[in-house]
């Protein structure tokens, strides 16, 4: 299955995935993990050694024109997760990981070009019964405006109990509405009372589908450089819920 992760910036997007991650490759599944970050951070959190030598998949453009015919702004092509360059991928155990590249604005262009790549990957890349993509999204509501991620299974909005935070997730949530995206799901992140769940809820009015605790374990590993998704086994058992709720594991 296809998941996607997006929210506001700094919600927990990225510590998410992670644990989707880790619980689906620990689960015998494979795993193709997509950073869509302009700055990326997910090869680190998942562990992965030098994350800066991987080569973003905004440079895959080229091979895609070569093995592919272009129609106008799509790309035809079929190409299985196997299929794809090793350099542009990092694989460790059941995962792999490919960044979507910094995004380059001002004078350099617009992000426009590395977003036709991915959305060409996700909307064309066949999966096997026992892999799965999740796609860490860029903080905001870009991605969703440009329909990047329509054809994902789930969207997974992330969501932090403050005004804030839920501001982007109603943006979010309407723009994917709009793409006819149906399955779209409120996760809280850093809940620390039964109150923040029950705040989110009323004011988005929707339930939401999983909470996170805040968690001092994911807090002490970021600061120590260790492996944040590994970090709290009470966050792992709420990412192993939440996939078993969107039936990850009765393929
Ligand atoms: N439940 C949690 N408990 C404690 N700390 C957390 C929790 N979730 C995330 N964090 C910490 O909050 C910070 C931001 O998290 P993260 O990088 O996952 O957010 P993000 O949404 O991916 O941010 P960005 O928008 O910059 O990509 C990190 O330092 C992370 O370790
Ligand atoms: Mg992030």
């Amino acid at each position: 299955m296809k998941i996607a992760v997006s929210g506001k910036g700094g919600v927990g997007k990225t510590t998410l995935s992670a644990l989707l991650i880790t619980v689906l490759a620990s689960m015998g599944r494979r795993v193709l993990a997509i950073d869509a970050d302009s700055s990326p951070h997910l090869a680190r959190v998942l562990g992965f050694p030098n994350p800066d030598e991987i080569t973003p998949i905004a440079e895959m453009r080229e091979l895609l024109n070569e093995r592919s015919e272009r129609d106008g702004p799509f790309y035809r092509l079929n190409p299985r997760v196997d299929d794809l360059p090793e350099r542009f991928i990092r694989i460790q155990g059941n995962i792999k990981l490919m960044t979507v590249g910094a995004i380059r604005q001002g004078g350099g262009g617009c992000a426009c070009s590395d977003n036709v790549v991915l959305k060409a990957l996700l909307n064309t890349l066949m999966l096997s019964p026992d892999e799965d993509i999740v796609l860490d999204m860029e903080a905001g509501v870009e991605h969703l405006g440009r329909g990047t991620v329509a054809s994902v299974d789930h969207l997974l909005v992330v969501a932090q109990p403050y005004l804030g935070s839920i501001e982007t997730v109603s943006k979010i949530i309407a723009l994917a509405k709009d793409l006819k995206m149906k399955a779209i799901h409120v996760v809280v992140n850093a809940v620390s009372a039964p109150e923040d769940v029950v705040f989110v809820e009323k004011s988005l009015n929707m339930p939401v589908l999983a909470a996170f605790p805040a968690s001092s374990l994911v807090r002490q590993a970021e600061r120590t450089g260790a492996e944040v998704a590994l970090a709290d086994e009470t966050m792992l058992q709420k990412a192993r819920e939440l996939l078993e709720k969107l039936g990850a594991f009765s393929a």
